[in-house]
């Protein structure tokens, strides 16, 4: 796709066109055939910054990459008033994960873009000036850190986690080295307060709840709490054909009896809106005549509350310990990643609610975010909040997440709009 300007779209439909031939030109970058792959700090992650640097400059924007890899593209603020010298910054990833969707992420970011160019062809002259982000990992599927390029720009980056190192044994430093990041100019890439407004980000609903209550748009309230988890258990590798089954010690047996346990305490846990997920399992030596001695598996738990989620780990890992006395294995259980419930501020839920009203003729419903997203970092340094648009069936982390033209437009619409409400909200309405 050619990153020249666009004809200036003027319907809900054109935009919605627009941010799909977008969102397809993304989704053509990718590590894997026939499937889209692309992790932090890649050869495909640089090939779309790049493209998503070249939309951002066709925009009106001043754009560089940070020393984190993040695209952000500036627009000065068209009038001056009392607060010119802040922006709003709005933003997303271009990470995805293995055999992804290509909306996840990709839709806010294109989305921010088309709304700068919505703004200027409608001649709005905001009282604020805006920063466009394309971060690179909000996934966290390359290394064990998630939130990576939004920490840094939210001042919370953590530099030990600089040595996690991916599957290769490749670090997070090198890798960013690599790829033309600096880890030794990382603190210096974070906002200062005073000079942002807030942020914003458009990002599909990854769930059912629009789509069922048919509405387009929804306004988030919050991102629930969420962690990771390391379980590793140590048994005793043995004949598959010889050893008696009272004389075993099978990791993989205690590791489904821990699965099935976390899977029953996060079905008790319905009305915290408690899940909980094991989505990788590595079973050594691996052999089918071989009973297995060593089991890892990654435990992801998400609940409405901090409280609900610590009490259902607590109780995961003592059914863990449990299981350690009665098999006669070694469990170790470790804490990889830990996020509190990141709540969104009244000030944006207020500007997006109007901002969608407008936009869909109907007060806009209020949901809560399941899954993770750069909100969670970005809510340390300033107000923040999130559109969510509705998709195809809920089904997101998946090559069959779809969003309708139609609501494409309406993403970038909602988005222009809540722009508009905040301008008004700082005294500058035109
Ligand atoms: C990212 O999409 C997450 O919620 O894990
Ligand atoms: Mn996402
Ligand atoms: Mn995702």
């Amino acid at each position: 796709m050619s990153s020249a300007p666009f004809p200036k779209p003027s319907s809900r439909r054109g935009l919605g066109e627009r941010a799909l031939a977008m969102i397809d030109a993304l989704a053509a970058i990718s590590a894997d055939d026939g499937a889209l792959t692309r992790l932090y700090l890649t050869p495909e992650h640089a090939k779309a910054a790049a493209l998503v640097g070249d939309w951002m400059r066709s925009a009106g924007l001043s754009v560089r990459m940070d020393a984190a890899g993040t695209m952000r593209g500036a627009l000065p603020p068209g009038r001056s008033g009392r607060s010119a010298n802040k922006s709003l910054l709005i933003g997303s990833h271009i990470d995805t994960v293995i055999d992804a969707g290509r909306f996840d992420g990709n839709l806010g970011v294109v989305a921010g873009i088309l709304a700068v160019e919505e703004l200027t062809a409608r001649g709005v002259a905001l009282p604020f000036g805006l920063e466009i982000l394309a971060f690179g990992d909000e996934e966290g599927v390359r290394f064990p850190v998630t939130l990576t390029s939004s920490s840094v720009a939210a001042g919370i980056f953590d530099p030990k986690a600089l040595e996690a190192t991916d599957e290769k044994g490749v670090s997070l430093r090198e890798a960013l080295i690599a790829f033309g990041g600096d880890p030794s100019r990382l603190s210096n890439e974070a906002y200062a307060r005073p000079a942002v407004l807030g942020y914003l980000e458009v990002h599909i609903e990854q769930g059912p709840v629009l789509e069922r209550s048919n509405e387009p748009l929804g306004v988030v309230t919050a991102i629930a709490s969420q962690s990771r988890h390391r379980i590793r258990i140590r048994g005793e590798a043995g004949h598959a054909g010889t050893v008696p089954m009272d004389m075993r010690h099978d990791a993989v047996t205690a590791a489904a009896e821990i699965i099935l346990a976390a899977e029953e305490v996060a079905r008790k846990g319905k009305k915290h809106s408690l899940v909980a997920t094991v989505g990788h399992v590595e079973v050594m030596p691996g052999a089918s005549n071989v009973i297995p001695a060593d089991v890892r598996f990654s435990l992801d738990v998400r609940a409405a509350t901090d409280d609900a989620r610590k009490a259902a780990v607590e109780e995961i890992t003592l059914f863990a310990r449990r299981i350690d006395k009665r098999r006669q294995v070694v469990v170790g259980v470790e804490t990889v990643l830990e996020k509190a419930v990141a709540t969104c501020a009244p000030r944006m839920t207020k500007a997006i609610a109007a901002g969608i009203a407008r936009v869909q003729q109907a007060p806009p419903r209020s949901l809560m975010s399941g899954a993770g997203h750069d909100g969670q970092a970005m809510a340390q340094l300033c107000d923040f909040g999130m559109i969510f648009v509705r998709c195809r069936a809920g089904i997101s982390h998946n090559p069959n997440e779809w969003v309708s033209v139609d609501d494409l437009g309406a993403a970038v619409e909602g988005l222009v709009a809540t722009i508009e409400e905040l301008a008004r909200q700082e005294g500058e309405a035109k």
